[in-house]
């Protein structure tokens, strides 16, 4: 069935909404996104995702197109339209499309940005199967550019690394920068050692998820131990526990890095629990 989407002001069937093939986000990756899970028909964290679209934009000099209140009944109504009850909102703003290609900024007075938003249906999200088994992640070199802070739709070597997850009977990559994890494909990363979360600190270095804040607010009220410094992959095999954490895997147990079992090779509690108490806490703040 046809999906209703967002374009630049306008609800369409998804086979009418199209953008310039001069569009920046096309030719140049000029762009920004965030996505939103959708639970009970609810948008899971928005004025996180929210927040962290401007700063993406600032960091950028985009103009926004939209005003947040306004981004908020956007996506209210798409969730409307498509008859969400789980899923994800994809939203995405480029430096929109001038009348030829240049490396040069347009004018943002001339030239609007492009903004889409379209839904993506996915019935049994929070009862994700793969929760219960766990994941295996393999390593791989960090070989993404310097300001991984910024979301933006460069999303070609998180897909090339996916891949060679998928080629190395993987699930996921876990991507590894002077010896120490970064961070996931399109995920934060954790390690549990002796009832401590140890999760790389915020820098240039990682995209600041919003997951990772809202679990790791929920893991200091439930009074467990939160370090927050880089690790290596020898580390996190010794581990206790792995996870990694994301708007559209909530916290998923990670079983296995690089062919090494951890523990006894199942999800442990820690990551567990805090799937638990992410998926009740955030329930019960959608909006
Ligand atoms: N990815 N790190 C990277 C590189 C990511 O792409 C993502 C999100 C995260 C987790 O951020 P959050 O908790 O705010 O979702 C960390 C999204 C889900 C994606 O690209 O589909």
């Amino acid at each position: 069935m046809s999906r209703t989407v967002y374009l630049n002001g306008e609800y369409l069937p998804e086979e009418e909404a199209k953008v310039s093939i001069f569009d920046r986000g096309f030719l140049m990756a000029d762009g920004v996104y965030e996505v939103t899970s959708v639970l009970d028909g609810k948008l899971i964290d928005f004025d996180g995702h929210a927040k962290r679209l401007e700063r993406s934009l600032n960091e950028l000099d985009m103009a926004s197109p939209i005003g947040m209140e306004d981004l908020l009944a956007v996506h209210r109504e798409l969730v409307r339209l498509n008859d969400i009850t789980e899923g994800m909102i994809y939203l995405q703003i480029t430096r929109g499309a001038p009348d030829d290609r240049d490396f040069v900024f347009p004018d943002p007075d001339k030239v609007p940005p492009t903004i889409v938003l379209f839904t993506q249906n996915k019935p049994g999200l929070a009862d994700n199967p793969a929760a219960k088994k766990g994941i295996k992640v393999i390593s791989i070199a960090d070989e993404r550019w310097g300001r991984r802070d910024i979301k933006t739709v460069q999303l070609l070597y998180p897909s090339m690394g996916k891949m060679m997850a998928k080629a190395a009977g993987a699930d996921d990559a876990w991507l590894v920068e002077d010896g120490k994890v970064t961070e996931g494909t399109s995920n934060n990363a954790y390690i549990v050692k002796d009832g401590k979360i140890i999760t790389r600190n915020l820098s240039n270095d990682i995209l600041h998820g919003i997951t990772r804040a809202a679990v790791l607010r929920f893991a200091r009220e439930a009074r467990m131990e939160v370090e927050e410094r880089p690790f290596t992959i020898a580390e996190a095999q010794a581990a206790d526990e792995a996870f990694i954490t994301s708007a559209s895997t909530f916290v998923m147990p990670v079983v296995e890095i690089d062919g090494t079992p951890l523990g006894d090779g199942t999800p442990g509690p820690v990551a567990t629990r805090l799937r638990e108490i992410y998926l009740e806490e955030s329930r019960k703040t959608a909006s």
